[in-house]
């Protein structure tokens, strides 16, 4: 079945060519998105996405196309038309087409474009067994917190991950802090115990998953620190795992090749792994 995607107005094969050149999304990387997955049909956390879509729009000086209610039927529009029921909706708005300049007129109307695709989570067997991730140095600018569109350093750190057959690069500040990976949230189980995961602020996307993982460790009473973590501690701790919409909570054994902890998912990432597969209302991938 062709896939169709939405564009300023228009439901549109997703192969038509229909971004105009001078659009400054595709000239200065002038743009904000958002992924959200659905599952059966249902677009998890939506709130949190569009709470977090606003911010990145306000920041990044663009104003919102539409109202929130319009943004929601638009995505559930996306997904029936594209028979859709567990699938990945992309969402891009960026600040509209105007002749190349740095600055902006403001009579300029943003462009917003929607795709889907089916949901692919990682194999059940990187639930079961855990994930390899290699580090590299971060060399992203400092507002990580906006959800911008301009991702090279993301690219190039997950791709060379992937040519190493890692499943994702965590990013290493000049002080030796682990931030987050290329396109996921990093956290540990410390060799105290304590649950750790980088703070929000400039250094890094505050991730929907991660939020919602830190509401479900507090509910299960599992000691827990918005606190950043060096590689060294990485290296010493018990379990490691990554958040994000697309992997849930993806078990992390590996890091630079050395095994973390026993070099199997440990029970605190086994615990909200399932208690996040709960929250989505899913039940295969991530239940052993
Ligand atoms: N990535 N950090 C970065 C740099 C990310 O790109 C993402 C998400 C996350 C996790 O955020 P969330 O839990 O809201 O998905 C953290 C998406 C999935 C992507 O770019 O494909």
């Amino acid at each position: 079945m062709t896939r169709i995607a939405y564009l300023d107005g228009r439901f549109l094969p997703i192969a038509t060519p229909a971004v105009a050149v001078e659009d400054r999304g595709l000239q200065f990387a002038h743009g904000v998105y958002e992924v959200i997955k659905a599952i059966g049909g249902r677009l998890v956390d939506l709130e949190r996405h569009l709470d977090r879509l606003e911010r990145s729009l306000a920041e990044a000086a663009i104003p919102m196309p539409t109202s929130r209610a319009v943004l929601a039927l638009l995505l559930e529009e996306c997904l029936r038309r594209n028979r859709l029921r567990d699938a990945v909706v992309y969402l891009q708005i960026d600040r509209g087409v105007a002749e190349r300049n740095h600055v902006c007129p403001e009579s300029v109307e943003p462009t917003l474009f929607i795709t889907v695709r089916p949901l692919r989570l990682p194999a059940q067997e990187e639930y079961e067994q855990g994930v390899a991730v290699i580090t590299l140095p971060d060399e992203r600018w400092a507002r990580c917190d906006i959800k911008s569109v301009s991702l090279l350093p993301n690219v190039l750190a997950r791709s060379r991950a992937a040519a190493l057959g890692a499943r994702e690069a965590w990013l290493v500040d000049a002080g030796g802090v682990v931030t987050e990976g290329s396109a996921s949230n990093a956290w540990i189980v410390d060799a105290a115990g304590v649950l750790r995961t980088h703070p929000l602020g400039p250094r890094i996307l505050g991730g929907v998953t991660r939020s919602v993982v830190l509401e479900l460790a507090h509910a299960q009473g599992i000691p827990v620190a918005e606190r950043a973590f060096t590689l060294a501690e990485a290296a010493a701790a018990r379990e490691a795992f990554l958040t994000s919409t697309t992997s849930l909570v993806l078990p992390v054994t590996r890091i630079d090749g050395r095994p973390i902890g026993d070099g199997r998912p440990g029970p605190v990432t086994r615990s909200l792994a399932r208690a996040y597969a709960a929250h989505i209302g899913f039940k295969s991938a991530a239940e052993e």
